[in-house]
């Protein structure tokens, strides 16, 4: 008796430990004790699991039976069947789950007729069996899929802005798995960043900023929201347009750089900017769009012709922009349709999708197109307590949670002047532009090239 009373004693004293030590260093709770411990359950139970999420197949099996139970009617007599064949649930075949920085994740082989697609249908059930903050499902290759479990939200906390890296690239968050959210605007060079107001979406744009000030770009601001939220930048900004007619000639700017740059790149017998000797390659020049619907929204009749001209001249900075080093970040809250058929044509050229948390699905469904319907599912439940959570989608087809860092606007502000002589003259960036309104056939011609 007194031995089993001190192995319950020493039981109490091991769990109060590993609970202790869990609650306050779970950083190396984690992989010394939480996963091994996790990993043996994880595969004990997964028999009980799969049976559960219905991830099993009944199969055909011979058995051999010595129970009284296992007699078998053939109608006419009955016979004692030693060796009989028995339907059997098999459950897919589990690896060992592996640690990951912020859980696990573990390989299964599928069954005959199986797909990835079944095992994403059952992944909130596995969330709850396994008591994790999330599951997510691929397949690396054929008949296997990888389930990646994380145990809590690693993006509840949020870091600080790593130094500016290489040119037209900022790291401006973290995703989901850990790894940091690159936006490299020489991969896609136009975003979209929707969201509901106090989701993120400004601070994303500063920390864009924070990150491209030290970088020889040239920011170009538009913010017709009366420029509240660029104009404290305006020192390291080549250009800031804030009322519509601004907007106007900014982009009719912008068009005619285009021109000028397929000029330079069609005399040298280059295709782009980027195979241009960089003794004379142009700058790049990155254009920030805070509330792209101002930009499509019509207060009265009499704006109809402004309204188009904007919508197109946008669009052929899209079209072209990636060639001659222009690249667009449009933000907004809405950007639907119902905004009209410019809005669609430019979010076809934003290969680069972010959404923040959102009021309506249908953003949602706008801003990240026909990704995995887990995508949008996820992107609507973002937490309003996670402002600068975010569901990415870029060109890879793949998406990710992500959370931008903080970056205050007095620290964006601060960035601006600090690196106010980095800025070009717009003047100058200008200066050997084509003056006249551009020709539409040369633009035609440019969007046949
Ligand atoms: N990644 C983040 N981490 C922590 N706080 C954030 C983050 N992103 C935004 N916030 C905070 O959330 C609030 C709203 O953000 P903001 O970027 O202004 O939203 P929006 O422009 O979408 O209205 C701000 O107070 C900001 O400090
Ligand atoms: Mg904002």
């Amino acid at each position: 008796m007194p031995d089993l009373l001190q192995s319950l004693l020493v039981l109490a004293c091991a769990l109060v430990v590993l609970t202790a030590w869990r609650r306050l260093h779970p950083r190396s709770f984690w992989p010394v004790a939480g996963y091994p411990l996790t990993a043996f359950s994880v595969r004990a139970s997964w028999r009980k699991v799969a049976l559960g999420c219905g991830l099993t197949k009944k199969r055909a099996r011979w058995a051999f039976t010595l129970t009284p139970g296992a007699l078998i009617s053939t109608g006419t007599v009955k016979v004692r069947r030693r060796f009989r064949r028995i339907a059997v649930d098999t459950t897919p075949w589990m690896r060992f789950p592996l640690p990951t920085r912020h859980g696990w994740r573990v390989t299964v082989c599928l069954l005959e007729g199986q797909i990835p697609a079944d095992y994403a249908e059952v992944a909130e059930r596995l969330v709850h069996s396994w008591g994790v903050h999330a599951v997510r499902v691929s397949s690396p290759r054929p008949g296997r899929v990888v389930l990646a479990a994380t145990i809590r939200d690693p993006l509840v906390r949020a870091d600080q802005l790593p130094p500016s890296g290489e040119l037209l690239t900022v790291t401006v968050g973290r995703l989901e798995t850990g790894k940091p959210w690159v936006m490299d605007f020489r991969t896609v060079p136009h975003w979209l960043n929707a969201g509901a107001t106090q989701s993120g979406k400004s601070n994303l744009a500063n920390a864009l900023l924070v990150g491209l000030a030290p970088q020889p770009v040239a920011l170009v601001g538009v913010d017709l929201k009366g420029g509240v939220e660029f104009t404290p930048y305006t020192p390291r900004l080549s250009a800031l347009a804030t009322t519509r007619t601004e907007a106007t000639g900014l982009l009719d700017d912008l068009v005619a750089l285009m021109l000028e740059r397929m000029g330079l790149c069609r005399t040298a017998g280059a295709r782009n900017i980027w195979q241009l000797p960089p003794a004379v390659r142009p700058v790049p020049v990155v254009v920030l769009v805070d509330e792209l619907a101002e930009l499509y929204l019509m207060a009265d009749k009499s704006e109809k012709d402004e309204i188009a001209r904007t919508s197109t001249a946008l669009l052929r900075v899209a079209q072209l922009g990636r060639a001659f080093g222009i690249y667009l970040f449009c933000c907004g809250q809405r950007i639907g349709s119902d905004l009209g058929p410019g809005v669609t044509a430019l979010r076809a050229q934003c290969s680069g999708r972010i959404c923040h948390r959102v009021n309506d699905p249908e953003t949602a469904t706008m801003t990240l197109g026909d990704l995995d319907p887990a995508a949008l599912a996820s992107a609507r439940a973002i937490p309003s307590e996670t402002p600068g959570v975010a569901i990415v989608a870029s060109q890879d087809g793949q998406w990710y949670r992500a959370r931008s860092f903080h970056v205050s606007e007095q620290a964006a502000e601060h960035a601006a002047r600090m690196y106010a002589d980095l800025a070009p003259s717009w003047a100058e960036i200008t200066a050997h532009a084509p003056t006249t309104e551009f020709d539409p056939a040369d633009l035609d011609e440019l969007l046949t090239a």
